[in-house]
């Protein structure tokens, strides 16, 4: 039982965690572990999303998965055979990480049958909404928005100006394209806030109304439902959560964005997603001063490699 919207610090109450993709990008290790599960020093990625859906006080994480995925949803279990081995050899501290995820937030199946978009993924999760939810939360596993508490500042603003709030971050020219990009206008007296007055799904770098993308986190109002049945598919002939939006806005509904200053990483692919494992594991108390040494070595060895290589090109 979820709890009434009255006990949510921040009015939100459900978190949509789109994680039905095939992860392709990571094959050969999806071909049987869910991307969202592949761990970052020894987290999951979603657990690391379901920690930030719990810290803003929502209460409900809706896990749109596909079919065959169904080790996302599991994580979020009770381990009861598991917990009961750890308990009789006293690992306590073992316990704690296991029991944490199926303790901190109530996660909820929703199963995207085929990849029509993320625009139809959000969607679907309007069936598991109370209705005493008038906003609802959007965090993608791929994004990991850093330090943690931009949705709070979103909320704050929501607040403040009403209708929906989304994460922007400033991105150079050449990587406009892989984003949803905002065209802003300035709100008096406020550096971190602008209100969006378009907003356009991976735009040519030519055609970018801004270097302002979105960057994984939304706070949008229940009105999105409504937008998502009226779209028809966009960029890549699925239905996009940025046309959408984009109806909003049209239709003169308020969108804002917090412009974000601080990181972020991108879980979605290979690279990325081991620049996130470097930088938690140089953060991390047990495993960071080791992981600096090693890298040292790594960078020694390979610039020597390099300049032994240069030599030999030069004989
Ligand atoms: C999605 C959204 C895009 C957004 C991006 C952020 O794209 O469609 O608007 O900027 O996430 O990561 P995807 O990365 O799933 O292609």
């Amino acid at each position: 039982m979820t709890r009434p919207i009255a006990q949510h610090p921040h009015a939100v109450k459900t978190v949509v965690v789109p994680a039905a993709g095939l992860g392709t990008r990571f094959l050969p290790a999806t071909k049987t572990v869910p991307k969202e599960l592949l761990p970052v020093v020894d987290t999951p990625g979603i657990e690391l999303i379901a920690d930030e859906a719990a810290a803003l006080g929502a209460s409900r994480l809706a896990v749109i998965t596909a079919p065959g995925k169904a080790g996302v949803l599991a994580h979020f279990d009770a381990a009861p055979e598991l917990e009961e081995v750890l308990e009789a050899r006293g690992k306590t501290e073992q316990l704690d990480k296991v029991r944490h995820s199926s303790r901190i937030i109530e996660a909820c199946p929703v199963t995207q049958d085929k990849p029509l978009g993320l625009g139809h993924a959000v969607g679907l999760a309007e069936s598991v909404l109370d209705e005493d939810e008038d906003v609802v939360a959007v965090m993608l596993p791929d994004d990991l928005v850093l330090p943690v508490g931009v949705m709070e500042e979103m909320a704050r603003v929501r607040r403040e100006f009403g209708g929906s709030v989304l994460c922007a971050v400033c991105v150079p020219d050449d990587e406009v394209s892989n984003y949803g990009v905002f065209d802003v206008a300035e709100v008096d007296g406020r550096e971190d806030v602008r209100r969006v007055v378009g907003m356009v799904e991976k735009p040519a770098r030519e055609d970018a109304p801004s270097n302002l993308v979105a960057t994984g986190r939304y706070l949008l109002d229940r009105d999105i439902f409504d937008a998502l049945h009226r779209i028809t598919p966009g960029k890549g002939g699925e239905l996009q959560l940025t046309d959408a939006i984009e109806l909003l806005i049209s239709e003169g509904h308020p969108v804002h964005v917090v412009v974000h200053r601080g990181h972020r990483h991108d879980l979605g692919n290979p690279g990325g997603y081991i620049r996130a494992c470097v930088d938690f594991g140089l953060s991390h108390p047990t495993y960071g001063p080791g992981l600096r040494r090693a890298i040292d070595q790594i960078l020694a060895e390979h610039d020597a490699a390099a300049a032994g290589a240069a030599d030999r090109a030069g004989d």
